[in-house]
């Protein structure tokens, strides 16, 4: 089994696990820096970033530079991954048999990584890593326990294009996740296996 992101990227460079790796120009293992503190988590690559192989590339990911930056970070001090590593044609929505096939590499990331925040932007990936059908308006903003680390959804960038009010949200959650950032380790959440996740306001 993998203990590094290289040897996971060995393991998943080829993938044709499921049908998207017919169809996909480049697969996105994710970037970033191996010992960040902040994972941030995304839906799947679009069109932009299967052409380039990395994750957010485009619009949405100069958005979340900017927002990055408005907390004193950037990019190379955090990791960026997606639930799939493949672009959907057409950008369609995941199916729940590539995400099943996906999701135990995006865990072993998390794993290897060991962040203080998993940061999930927009429903799919909240959705995805809180293993609960939600509204994302609900829960954004709001802290969750992970195993060893905090759950923070926030809107995705993109939605942020599009709304300002949305935007003016995720600044404003921007702020609580560098509140976040700063906890100490001996705070993060220890969670015992099968147990219950429990929701901090
Ligand atoms: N949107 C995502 O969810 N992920 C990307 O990598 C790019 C856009």
């Amino acid at each position: 089994m993998a203990e590094t992101l290289a040897e996971l990227y060995e393991e998943l460079k080829d993938c044709k696990r499921c049908p998207l790796g017919k169809t996909r120009t480049n697969l996105v293992f994710g970037h970033g820096n191996e010992k960040a503190d902040l994972l941030f988590v995304g839906e799947a690559p679009g069109h932009n970033e299967d052409i380039q192989g990395k994750p957010f590339v485009g619009a949405a990911g100069q958005l979340l530079d900017k927002l990055l930056n408005s907390i004193g970070l950037e990019r190379s001090q955090v990791y960026i991954a997606n639930i799939l590593k493949c672009r959907p044609p057409q950008n369609r929505d995941p199916l729940p048999s590539e995400i099943e096939t996906c999701k135990p590499f995006l865990s072993k990331q998390i794993e290897i990584i060991s962040p203080k925040v998993v940061c999930t932007l927009g429903r799919f990936a909240t959705q995805v890593i809180l293993d609960k059908n939600i509204s994302i308006s609900k829960v954004r903003g709001k802290r969750f326990e992970g195993n060893g680390h905090y759950i923070f959804p926030i809107f995705h960038p993109a939605a942020a294009l599009y709304r300002r009010t949305n935007l003016d949200d995720l600044k404003a959650d921007f702020l609580t996740l560098k509140e976040l950032l700063s906890s100490k380790v001996d705070e993060l959440p220890q969670k015992e296996e099968g147990s219950e996740q429990l929701m901090f306001f």
